[in-house]
């Protein structure tokens, strides 16, 4: 059944795949974003895609008014919240403006729904809050530690919702602890794009298959891992934005609320990502062993039972069309530009 949704932060990485994923579950979608970390070419780009006009709202979380008008004026009945700021390193040098955006923003928004009797919300959390996890892979239950102010934000957040949920049982929440989304879309139209430098695995890697970047720095080969390398549960970005829609129908349905880990529940080692990645752009991916980067764990892997229980979600794509999709979506970008 066809809900109007409002998608906050729709034109970013993971927010643009989901509003496809949500389009073709026959959802009318409204995308509020700021374009801080989004091109403004991706709305018409997510038009050619869908074959449907998309419609924008160039604003911010943090201005209540247009959060107001907008859920009132739209008739939305459910939000999908992915507008927020989310490096690690960033959080550590700018952490006023991670609380500013992240939970503040959250604040903002969650009143306006109140005022307009909208309580269904899709929330984009992070594996970053488990910190440096006691049990691999981890499940929802793993104790919260908050190593940086990022992770801070995504526990604060899911907390006020918690407490929010405790104040009036008619709001009903889905959490989604998402891993390490990777891959593009299969039309090569929208993928990962940071706007500077980036700071994640993948997107370096691909910066290197294109020669934009000399070669990978490989943060330390000395962990407890098969090959010394970290390990990570890489989840393709279309699953990704599957396991939003299959959450969000889950609380349109049934009214009550969920905390998931979207992973795959299987990790991949730094020097098996750059394996997967040269056999999808067979290139040579030079590389250099480097020290640690501080504030990384060896292993985060999720425990992925639970989103199969509570939203039939599993993951169908691998490490290898998580690289393919990638080059196909990089190599395009070149085209483009
Ligand atoms: C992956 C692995 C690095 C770069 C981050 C955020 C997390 C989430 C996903 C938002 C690690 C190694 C990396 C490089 C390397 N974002 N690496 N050389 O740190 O697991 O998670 O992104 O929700 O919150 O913390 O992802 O891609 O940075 O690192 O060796 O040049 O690749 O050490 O083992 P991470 P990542």
């Amino acid at each position: 059944m066809s809900s109007r949704i409002l998608l906050t932060g729709g034109a970013g990485y993971v927010g643009s795949h989901t509003y496809v994923a949500l389009v073709d579950a026959g959802h009318e979608v409204v995308i509020l974003d700021n374009f801080s970390n989004a091109r403004r070419s991706v709305p018409d780009r997510l038009a050619q895609i869908t074959g449907r006009p998309v419609q924008v709202i160039d604003g911010d979380v943090r201005d209540a008014g247009l959060l107001s008008r907008t859920l009132v004026d739209q008739e939305i009945e459910a939000v999908v919240h992915f507008a927020a700021l989310k490096a690690v390193g960033e959080s550590m040098a700018r952490p006023l403006d991670y609380f500013d955006v992240n939970v503040g923003g959250l604040t903002n928004l969650l009143r306006a729904m109140e005022t307009a009797g909208c309580r269904r919300i899709v929330f984009s959390s992070s594996a970053t809050v488990y910190g440096v996890p006691d049990e691999t892979p981890t499940p929802e239950t793993a104790a919260l530690r908050a190593m940086n102010p990022y992770g801070q934000t995504k526990i604060m957040s899911e907390q006020m919702l918690g407490w929010l949920r405790q104040s009036n049982p008619d709001w009903a929440v889905g959490t989604l602890r998402y891993f390490n989304p990777a891959g593009a879309h299969g039309s090569a139209l929208i993928g990962e794009d940071p706007r500077d430098i980036p700071n994640n695995l993948m997107p370096l890697v691909a910066k290197v298959a294109m020669g934009e970047l000399e070669r990978i720095s490989v943060y330390g080969d000395d962990y407890d891992t098969p090959d010394g390398t970290g390990v990570r549960d890489y989840i393709h970005v279309e699953d990704l934005a599957r396991g939003h829609v299959l959450s969000l129908q889950s609380l349109l349905d049934t009214g009550e609320s969920h905390l998931v880990n979207l992973g795959t529940g299987r990790g991949h080692s730094v020097l098996e990502v750059i394996a997967a990645y040269k056999r999808a752009c067979n290139r040579d991916l030079p590389y250099t062993l480097a020290d640690r980067r501080p504030g990384d764990v060896p292993v985060y892997v999720a425990s992925a039972d639970k989103a199969a229980e509570v939203l039939g979600f599993r993951t169908e794509r691998d490490i290898d069309e998580m690289c393919a999709s990638s080059w196909a979506w990089v190599s395009n970008l070149k085209a483009r530009a």
